[in-house]
C-alpha cells in the first residue's frame, strides 16, 4: 500500500476512555491504512469550544470507549488504502466529519471525532472503525472524507499567485461547509435575499460569509446591534443588512422585509435561544413560495402558523450537515478566492497549542466561541 517510508510506530493522542472520564495524553500506535481509508498526519486540528462538554458527557453526545475526539482536521496523507484512486501520499487534505456507512448512507450517520449519534448501530460502527479522531499526531479516516486541497494556491505567497493562508486558517472550512449545506438545501441563487437567523454565531456567522460569496443579499439578525454592525462591516456596502431582534414579532417581521421580498430563510438557532421569537418573524417575512431550511439543534417544537405555511405556499425543510458535492463546491469557492478565509474574510486563528496544553487550548476556545474564531492544535 502506498505509504511514507519512515512512519513512526507510535504517536501522541488525546484520548477519553468514556464520557465523564478526563481527556488524557497517551501514546498510541500509529494507525495503518485499510481498504477504504487513508492515514493522515495531522497538521492542525480545531480545539472546539464545545468539546469539553462532549468529553464530560454534559452535551449528551454518545461516543465509543477509548475515543480520540477532534472533528475538524487539516493534514497530509501519509498512507492510502489499496482502493485509493486520487488521493496521493503527500497531498494536503481537509478531513471532514460526516461519515455515512457505505452499505446504507441514509441510516447510520456519525460525526467523526464528535459523536456516534443516538442510534446504537452508530456507536458500534464508530467504535469498530472510526473512534480515532483529529486530536492525534496521525489519524485514519474514510477516503471519501478526505478532500484534496490545492496547497500552492491556498498557502502559497500572494506574490506567486497564492492566497497566503496558514494551514490553521483552513480549519474554517468545515464550519463554512455546514453553512453551505444549508444554503444549498435552500437552493439559494445569486441575487436572492436570504435571512440568516440568528447570524452572529459560530455556524451562523459562517452562513453569512458563505451566502454573500454565493451572490445572495443577506438580512442578518441577532439581539445585539453592535455585533450585527461589526458583521456588516466585513462586507461591501449593501450586501448585508441587519435587523436587531426586539421580540415584537410584527415589528421584527416588518423590519426583516423592509429591503424587499425575502426568498429564503436559513435557521441556525442555538439551544440557548429556545422559545425565541425570531423564527415566527422570519417565517412571516418570507414571500409567497419562499423557502426555509431549519438547521438549529433545539429540543423544543417549531412554532409556525399552519395558515401562513398554507396560504403562502412555503417550503420548509430540515438539513443535517451537507452532501459531498457541497464539500467540493466549498473548496472551489475558497480556492477561487470568492470565499475568503483569514482576517480579510472576518476569520481569525486566536491561538495555537500543543496537545500537552489541552486545558489552555479549550479554555481559550470557550472564551472565543464566536463567529470566525478558531483555536488550533498544531501537533
Ligand atoms: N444542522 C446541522 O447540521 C448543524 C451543524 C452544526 C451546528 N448546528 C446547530 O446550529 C445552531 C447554531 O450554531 P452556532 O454554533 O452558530 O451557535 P452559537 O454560536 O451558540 O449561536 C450564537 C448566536 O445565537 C444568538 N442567540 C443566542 N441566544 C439567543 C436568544 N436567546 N435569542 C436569540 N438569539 C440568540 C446569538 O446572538 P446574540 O447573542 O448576539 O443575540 C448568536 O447570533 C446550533 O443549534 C447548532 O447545534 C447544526
Amino acid at each position: 500500500m502506498p505509504s511514507t517510508p519512515d512512519l513512526p510506530a507510535s504517536m501522541k493522542a488525546l484520548i477519553v476512555e468514556a464520557p465523564g472520564q478526563p481527556l488524557q495524553l497517551k501514546t498510541l500506535p500509529v494507525p495503518s491504512a485499510t481498504p477504504g481509508s487513508c492515514v493522515v498526519k495531522v497538521l492542525a486540528a480545531e480545539a472546539g469550544h464545545d468539546m469539553p462538554h462532549v468529553i464530560d458527557g454534559t452535551a449528551g453526545f454518545p461516543f465509543p470507549p477509548n475515543f480520540v475526539p477532534g472533528p475538524h482536521a487539516i493534514g497530509r496523507v501519509v498512507a492510502t488504502g489499496p482502493d485509493a484512486t486520487t488521493l496521493k501520499v503527500g497531498q494536503l487534505v481537509m478531513v471532514e466529519a460526516f461519515i455515512r456507512p457505505r452499505d446504507d448512507p441514509n441510516d447510520v450517520q456519525i460525526l467523526w471525532g464528535l459523536t456516534a449519534g443516538f442510534d446504537p448501530a452508530g456507536l458500534k460502527f464508530m467504535g469498530d472503525n472510526w473512534s480515532l479522531g483529529g486530536l492525534a499526531e496521525y489519524t485514519r479516516a474514510p477516503l471519501e472524507n478526505c478532500y484534496p486541497l490545492d496547497e500552492k494556491r491556498l498557502c502559497g505567497p500572494p506574490a506567486e499567485g497564492g492566497l497566503g493562508y496558514s494551514v490553521e486558517d483552513l480549519l474554517h472550512l468545515p464550519t463554512q461547509l455546514v453553512a453551505l449545506g444549508g444554503l444549498r438545501a435552500l437552493d439559494l441563487k445569486p441575487g436572492e435575499r436570504v435571512i440568516v437567523a440568528p447570524s452572529t454565531g459560530v455556524f451562523s456567522g459562517a452562513a453569512v460569509q458563505v451566502a454573500v460569496a454565493l451572490g445572495a443579499q443577506v438580512v442578518a439578525t441577532g439581539r445585539s446591534r453592535a455585533t450585527l454592525e461589526a458583521l456588516q462591516r466585513q462586507f461591501p456596502p449593501g450586501r448585508v443588512q441587519v435587523v436587531p431582534i426586539t421580540g415584537d414579532v410584527a415589528a421584527d417581521t416588518a423590519a426583516l422585509k423592509q429591503w424587499g421580498p425575502v426568498d429564503a430563510y436559513l435557521d441556525l438557532t442555538p439551544p440557548t435561544a429556545a422559545g425565541a421569537t425570531h423564527p415566527r418573524s422570519c417565517f412571516a417575512a418570507l414571500r409567497k413560495y419562499g423557502r426555509a431550511c431549519m438547521m438549529g439543534v433545539l429540543r423544543d417544537d417549531l412554532a409556525v402558523s399552519h395558515l401562513l405555511l398554507t396560504f403562502n405556499s412555503l417550503t420548509v425543510r430540515g438539513q443535517f450537515m451537507y452532501e459531498r458535492a457541497d464539500a467540493w463546491l466549498l473548496i472551489k469557492m475558497v480556492e477561487a478566492g470568492v470565499l475568503r478565509l483569514g482576517k480579510e474574510g472576518g476569520n481569525e486563528v486566536v491561538g495555537r497549542f500543543k496537545f500537552e496544553q489541552a486545558d489552555e487550548a479549550f479554555a481559550l476556545a470557550q472564551k472565543n466561541a464566536k463567529m470566525g474564531k478558531i483555536v488550533a492544535f498544531v501537533p
